[in-house]
């Protein structure tokens, strides 16, 4: 393996800020979709010279890049990454770190389409690693999942939580990418990070229980149907913070001359999805709206697969010397302005 590049031992030693502004190239895969993007932005505005977008828009939208394009920094190439070619392995070419974010993210399809699952996250990064093993890329970074965790015993639950053990499709794919940048940053000297994000809202977002609750009020806004009883309990993190967060951790491995870390992204506090239906309602300015529950499993859960309870120690992100401002509450209320705002 190469040694680091002088840009990258830049990027350590004048932190994030002036030291991004050092970094050559980077490929963000899934640049298109909801975080993708948002990691697109804080690179340019860093100072990334060169970025590489790979993306299948099988979610991701060509709208969340727009505003970079046509101005020499950020390259999008339509590539579905569960395949692997020669024009793909070039786009990694002279890359200084991957941001691997392409996935399909939906947890609850998993358990009915697992295959899915299988070929978008798990033959995706596959491919990925080896795009950046064949093209001696140094940085990796992997965007992983709190489901890794399963229905964790310890709440909030620590990176160093065992035994880890998904109970969705979706979870098992993350926790098997995570095993491969394990073994391919022992084995070929990969500097590998691995963020076990919390539920991340905010503007762009495509899927999950707050587009789903604003798109069936909007049908019908005298019921609202909530999958599981209501009861279940996440910790949500707004994205610019996941992203600061996903900046500050990479700083931190490498500052650190690290080969291999996981971090849990994710914040102080959490939510039910009770409470999160109401301060949907009343940004709508709705009322006396039925909630109709729906639990899909004898115990409660929204679907086959669903975390009730998710809440992560982020004791160790803390430590490296970052820590979230905006509560899972503040991130559920401005995501619902800015898609309210969107819609309108
Ligand atoms: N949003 C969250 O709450 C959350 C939480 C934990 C982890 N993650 C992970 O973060 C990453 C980004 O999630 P997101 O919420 O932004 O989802 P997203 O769907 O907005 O982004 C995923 C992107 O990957 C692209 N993609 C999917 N399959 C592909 C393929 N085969 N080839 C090329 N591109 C492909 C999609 O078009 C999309 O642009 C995913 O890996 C997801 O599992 C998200």
């Amino acid at each position: 393996m190469k040694a680091l590049k002088q840009s990258l031992l830049v990027l350590v030693n004048l932190g994030t800020k002036i030291g991004g502004s050092m970094l050559t190239k980077v490929v963000v895969t899934g640049g298109a979709g909801f975080i993708g993007s948002h990691i697109v932005d804080k690179l340019v505005e860093l100072g990334v010279s060169e970025i590489v977008v790979i993306d299948n828009f099988s979610s991701g939208r060509i709208e969340n890049l727009l505003h970079h394009l046509g101005r020499g920094i950020v390259r999008v190439v339509e590539k579905d990454l569960r395949f692997m070619d020669s024009e793909l392995i070039k786009a990694f070419q002279e890359a200084d770190a991957v941001f691997h974010y392409a996935a399909n993210p939906e947890v609850r399809i998993s358990s009915i389409e697992p295959r899915l699952h299988f070929e978008n996250n798990v033959v995706t990064t596959f491919n990925a690693l080896e795009c950046a093993r064949l093209n001696d890329v140094e940085i990796n970074v992997f965007a992983s999942s709190s489901t890794v965790y399963g229905d964790a015993k310890v709440i909030p639950t620590p990176e160093n939580y065992h035994p880890l053990d998904p109970i969705s499709i979706y979870g098992a794919s993350k926790l098997s990418c995570e095993v491969l940048y394990a073994t391919y940053s022992k084995l070929y000297g990969f500097k590998a990070l691995v963020l076990r994000y919390a539920n991340v809202i905010g503007p762009r977002t495509s899927h999950g229980v707050i587009i789903d609750f604003i798109q069936k009020l909007s049908r019908n806004p005298t019921r609202l149907e909530i999958l599981g009883d209501g009861s279940q309990k996440k910790s949500y993190l707004y994205v610019t913070e996941a992203v600061e967060a996903s900046i500050h951790t990479l700083n931190f491995l490498i500052g650190n001359g690290l080969q291999y870390e996981v971090f849990n992204v994710g914040n102080d506090d959490w939510v039910t999805v009770r409470e999160i239906a109401d301060i949907i309602v009343e940004a709508m300015g709705l009322s006396n709206v039925k909630y109709e529950y729906k639990p899909m499993t004898h115990d409660g859960r929204g679907w086959p697969g669903d975390v009730k309870y998710m809440f992560l120690d982020i004791t160790k992100l803390k430590n490296s010397g970052w820590r979230p401002s905006i509560s899972s509450r503040r991130a559920v209320e401005l995501t619902v302005k800015d898609l309210l705002n969107f819609k309108n």
